[in-house]
Formats: C-alpha cells, sequence, structure tokens
C-alpha cells in the first residue's frame, strides 16, 4: 500500500485507477471488510453478532461514536432521536409540490437536500457540538420524510411520527395503513426490518459513502452532502439492485424459467445481469446476505407469507452457484438479492425498497462525515483524469467550419 500524498513530488506518481478498485481516499476506523474471507466489522464488531443481539439504534450509536453505549448512553442517544423525529410544518408544501407519482428516492433525494434550507444558516460546522446535532437530526428525520413520500405518493394524508414506539417501529406505523390487525405492531415485522437496517447501517467506502465524504470534503453542510449520497444510492449498481432484483424476478416469474435467465446473464451481447449478483469488494459469500437469506425463510414463516418468488430465488442462487462464469468471477449473490422478498412481505411496496436502505445507511453516512470533519488530513477530494481530447488547435469562425 503506496501512500501517494507522502510520496515526494519530483516523482511524478500519477496513478489511473476508473472506478478505485485499488485506490483508498481516506482512512477510516469505522468499518472493516475482508472481501476474500467473507468478513464485514462495524467498530471491530462481527456483523453476526451486531445482527444477533444489537439494535439497529445501538448499531448507530457504535458507528457514530466508536463505542457501544450503556444503558443510561443509549436512551440519551433515542431520547434524543425521538425528539428530533417531526418534520417541519412547511415540509408538508415542500412535498405537496412534487407529482404525486414521482419515485419515493426522488422524493428523499429533494426534501433531505431541503433539510439544508432549515438548518444551514445556524448551523457552524466548526462546532463538534452542532456537527453531532446535525447528524441526530439526519437519523430522525428521514423516516418521517421517507414515509411522509410514500403516504403522498399513494395519497394518503401524512401521520406524525408516535414517540412513544421505538424506531423501526415507529417508522412502520408512519408508513403502514391502518390494517385490523396492524402490521406495525407486529413484533416479527418490527424485528425483522431493524435487522435490514443493522445489515445495512454502513459498508465503507462504497459509491454512496464515498459521495457524502466528496461533497463533505468541500465543507458543504451534512444535509446536502446525505442527499447526494441518497442520490448516489438511487442507481441498480448500488442500492437500486433490491428493487431491481424484485422486479428481475418477476419477470423470471417460475423456477422453470431460472435457466434462461442465467444464460442471459452470460451473454454481454444481452446487457442483463443478475441483478443481486457480485460486488466489488466480496469475493466470497456477502457476510450480510448470509444472514439475510436464513431470515427470509424465518420471517416469512412466522408471517405465514408464501411467496412463490422465493422459489424463484432460490432456484436462482443454486443455479448461478454451479455455473463456472459466476463461479470463475466469484459473483456470489449480494445483500439485495434476498432483502427485497422480506421488504416485500413486510408489505412495503416495491419503489420504497431503496429508501429502505437510504434510511438505514444514514446512520453510516453521518458517522463518516463526523469522521471526516474531524479528521485533520481531510483535504477536499480531486480527482485527476488522463486527459483523452483533442490537443491544443486554434478556433476556427463559424463561417468556415
Ligand atoms: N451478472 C452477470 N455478470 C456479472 C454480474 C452480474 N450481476 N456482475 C458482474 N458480472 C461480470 C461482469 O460482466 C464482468 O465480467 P468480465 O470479467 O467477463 O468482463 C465481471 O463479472 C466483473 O464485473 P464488474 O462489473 O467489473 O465488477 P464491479 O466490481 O465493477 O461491479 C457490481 C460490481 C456493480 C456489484 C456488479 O457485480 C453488478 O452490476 N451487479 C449487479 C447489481 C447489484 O446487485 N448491485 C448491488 C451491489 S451491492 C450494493 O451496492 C448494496
Amino acid at each position: 500500500c503506496v501512500d501517494i500524498a507522502k510520496l515526494p513530488k519530483e516523482t511524478g506518481c500519477f496513478t489511473y485507477d476508473p472506478g478505485f478498485g485499488a485506490t483508498a481516499s481516506c482512512k477510516s476506523a469505522i468499518t472493516y471488510i475482508d472481501g476474500d474471507a467473507g468478513v464485514l466489522l462495524y467498530r471491530g464488531y462481527p456483523i453476526e453478532q451486531l445482527a444477533e443481539k444489537s439494535s439497529f439504534t445501538e448499531v448507530a450509536y457504535l458507528l457514530m461514536h466508536g463505542e457501544l453505549p450503556n444503558a443510561l448512553q443509549l436512551s440519551g442517544f433515542e431520547h434524543e432521536v425521538t425528539h428530533h423525529s417531526m418534520m417541519h410544518e412547511a415540509f408538508r408544501t415542500f412535498l405537496y409540490g412534487f407529482r404525486h407519482d414521482a419515485h419515493p428516492m426522488a422524493m428523499l433525494t429533494g426534501m433531505l437536500g431541503s433539510l439544508a434550507s432549515f438548518y444551514h444558516n445556524d448551523l457552524n460546522i466548526e462546532d463538534p457540538e452542532q456537527r453531532r446535532l446535525a447528524a441526530i437530526r439526519l437519523i430522525a428525520k428521514i423516516p418521517t420524510i421517507a414515509a411522509a413520500c410514500h403516504r403522498y405518493s399513494i395519497g394518503w394524508p401524512i401521520r406524525y411520527p408516535r414517540n412513544n414506539l421505538e424506531y423501526t417501529t415507529r417508522f412502520l406505523h408512519m408508513m403502514m395503513e391502518v390494517p385490523s390487525e396492524p402490521l406495525e405492531l407486529n413484533p416479527v415485522a418490527a424485528k425483522a426490518l431493524d435487522l435490514l437496517f443493522i445489515l445495512h447501517a454502513d459498508h465503507e467506502q462504497n459509491a454512496s459513502t464515498s459521495t457524502v465524504r466528496l461533497v463533505g470534503s468541500t465543507g458543504a453542510n451534512p444535509y446536502v452532502s446525505v442527499a447526494a449520497g441518497v442520490a448516489a444510492l438511487w442507481g441498480p449498481a448500488h442500492g437500486g439492485a433490491n428493487e431491481a432484483v424484485l422486479k428481475m424476478l418477476g419477470e423470471i416469474g417460475r423456477p422453470e424459467n431460472v435457466q434462461s435467465a442465467v444464460d442471459k446473464a452470460k451473454d454481454k451481447e444481452s446487457g442483463f445481469r443478475l441483478m443481486g449478483f457480485g460486488h466489488r469488494v466480496y469475493k466470497n459469500f456477502d457476510p450480510r446476505a448470509k444472514i439475510i437469506r436464513e431470515m427470509t425463510y424465518k420471517v416469512l414463516g412466522e408471517l405465514g407469507v408464501n411467496d412463490p418468488l422465493l422459489d424463484v430465488a432460490m432456484k436462482l442462487e443454486e443455479a448461478a452457484l454451479k455455473d463456472d462464469y459466476f463461479v470463475q468471477r466469484k459473483l456470489y449473490p449480494n445483500v439485495d438479492f434476498y432483502s427485497g422478498i422480506i421488504y416485500k412481505a413486510l408489505g412495503i411496496p416495491v419503489e420504497m425498497f431503496t429508501v429502505m436502505f437510504a434510511i438505514a445507511r444514514t446512520a453510516g453516512w453521518v458517522s463518516h462525515w463526523l469522521e471526516q470533519q474531524n479528521d485533520p488530513e481531510n483535504r477536499i477530494g480531486r480527482p485527476r483524469q488522463v486527459y483523452t481530447g483533442a490537443p491544443t488547435r486554434d478556433y476556427v469562425g463559424i463561417a468556415q467550419r
């Protein structure tokens, strides 16, 4: 590992690394991934242990502060996150300006960016306490904003956060219709969503987190930095994959159609990829996918949901894992492969899947933003390029062209 910044300028060292496959853009103490061994640690704690024993708010505290909270610290943190969960009333007018059928990720990006217009003027990002408060506000408000986007898009009245509920249950309550047996009060649903939030909370320098850091490196406020992260997350190669997986499974439709989908994905000319397969860093099984896979059976069983797409997904995984093309390229199911099936079982509409990811990842984004603001080595992010355009030439007047 060469620290190019420390090489003498005279070496003229310059690297070309499209997609940053071999370039570290920062130092970070938040999340560790060993892609060959399939290891993921948040602040040193294995994801498997956190998934089994922790809660999303505890994990959010851990990511932000570096240590697990004691009981008093956790209740203080949860109190603050609850206290800041309301949206300014003017947000409603802003939200109602969107087309009724706007994608919730489009609305979320705009709404989060607009938080800057409410909180930026008074924000002094030199002050660590104000930075911490901005991070809390983002974690607290994103479920309220996300649920409001969903309810607006289907024409339901917006629900205010119920502060006697904890984070995940509060979100489900704001999001869902009131069914006769309220899903939001179903502990299986709340526990499943909390676990998905833990698994999605951070993943070091992925495209969206790097985007948050790049915007943050300019001194821009945390609200627009995180809004930029949401925009980056939306793409189907990143967080948009969970929505794309469910669409793909629906299109495959039946287990007997799986082989032709696998064959199509191997044909480069087709432009089709198996969504939910492959990862830049994991060249072994994604440890989050392992946990989600087990959880899918449990949650569907406990909720009494019989989803034929699960059979398609299992068959697809089996076919791909036996296929030389996927084996040689080390393409395994990633975190998004099974998560959509669980979201669907919880009654969350497909277009909200990436929004779910964004709610969870906000904990990671704000932790990276805080770490960056504290980092004495933080400089404005400014990649270079390899110029491939025309050499110097003289301007030609329009009549002579
Ligand atoms: N289906 C078929 N072939 C694939 C797939 C796939 N899902 N993913 C990669 N490949 C092939 C590529 O065509 C390439 O083949 P080649 O070496 O013969 O040219 C090889 O595997 C390497 O692929 P790259 O695109 O170079 O890998 P990269 O690390 O740049 O991309 C990515 C990783 C974006 C995740 C990719 O695997 C992909 O597009 N997967 C599908 C989308 C997806 O599931 N994204 C979610 C990722 S996890 C997350 O962000 C939460």
